[in-house]
């Protein structure tokens, strides 16, 4: 059938909800776990934390989830981190994008991991598992978020090793980059931890909370919500461990209306 037929199907057509992109850059980190680039709209704009629907174009309709960006607000092309299901209707496909193919990146950016939704603090703790990091990627090549914080603690918790995505670029590259190497010199703590395989640390983030682990390492006083304030990323399991841990020691949480001393990232791929 002759594609600009007027019975050709609407197939191809992508939905005004969405900008079309083009995939610039693929990395596989592990069989779970991959980051891709793509071009960006320049009428796309987006907030450090926020997530935005992405997918492709499957049988004529937009297969799209939820994704954190990774990439800052600031720069040229935007990037996301993403698990890899095997039966998973998007990523069992998306784990096979290649330069230059199309991904669908939505028009409207949202999410609650904003600086804004929290009140002022002194330190700034990131909880991610899994793929959760991606939000805090962006957050901390954000200068703002860096004068907002005498401190940024990002505490990563994977299953493997090699599911720490970005590691070497958040402990070698970012502290030497030209404009934000200063900024995060002495601000910027990273703090991995590893359950399934022999770590440094092998705790996950509950345990490395209930027991004062994490703020012991890292020369900080106990968490308050006096001083502290969080962000998590990660599964419901995760969240659902987490919340009354954070409310037991007096945290409460904020969303776009009510800023608060916790903010939750409900919003996960798991397929
Ligand atoms: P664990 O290996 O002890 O299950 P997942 O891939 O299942 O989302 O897990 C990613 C990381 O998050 C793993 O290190 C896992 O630890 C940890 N994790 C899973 N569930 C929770 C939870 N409820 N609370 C804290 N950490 C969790």
């Amino acid at each position: 059938m002759d594609a600009n037929s007027p019975t050709a199907p609407a197939a191809s057509k992508v939905p005004p909800a969405f900008f079309e992109q083009k995939v610039t850059w693929v990395h596989h980190w592990t069989e779970k776990l991959f980051s891709f680039r793509c071009t960006r709209d320049p009428h796309f704009r987006f907030v450090a934390g926020q997530f935005v629907m992405i997918g492709l174009m499957v049988e004529g309709k937009p297969l799209v989830r939820a994704y954190s960006v990774v990439s800052a607000p600031w720069e040229e092309e935007i990037e996301f981190l993403s698990i890899k299901v095997q039966n998973g209707p998007l990523t069992s496909r998306l784990q096979h994008v290649q330069v230059g193919d199309s991904v669908l990146i939505g028009r409207k950016p949202t999410g609650t991991l904003l600086t804004e939704n929290l009140l002022p603090g002194k330190t700034l703790f990131c909880f991610a598992t899994g793929t959760g990091l991606a939000p805090f990627m962006s957050l901390i090549r954000e200068p703002e978020v860096f004068e907002k914080y005498d401190r940024v603690v990002v505490q990563h918790t994977v299953r493997e090793v090699a599911e720490l995505a970005y590691r070497d670029f958040i402990t070698k590259d970012l502290p030497e980059h030209e404009l934000l190497g200063e900024m995060v010199a002495g601000k910027l703590l990273y703090y991995p931890s590893v359950t399934r395989e022999p770590f440094p640390v092998q705790l996950r983030s509950t345990a490395l909370i209930e027991s004062g682990k994490l703020c012991a390492d890292l020369g900080l006083p106990a968490l308050s919500p006096e001083t502290d304030r969080v962000m998590m990323c990660g599964s419901e399991a995760f969240n659902a461990d987490m919340i009354p841990l954070l409310e037991a020691r007096g945290f409460v949480e904020g969303n776009n209306s009510n800023p608060g001393s916790f903010v939750v990232e409900k919003a996960f791929v798991t397929k």
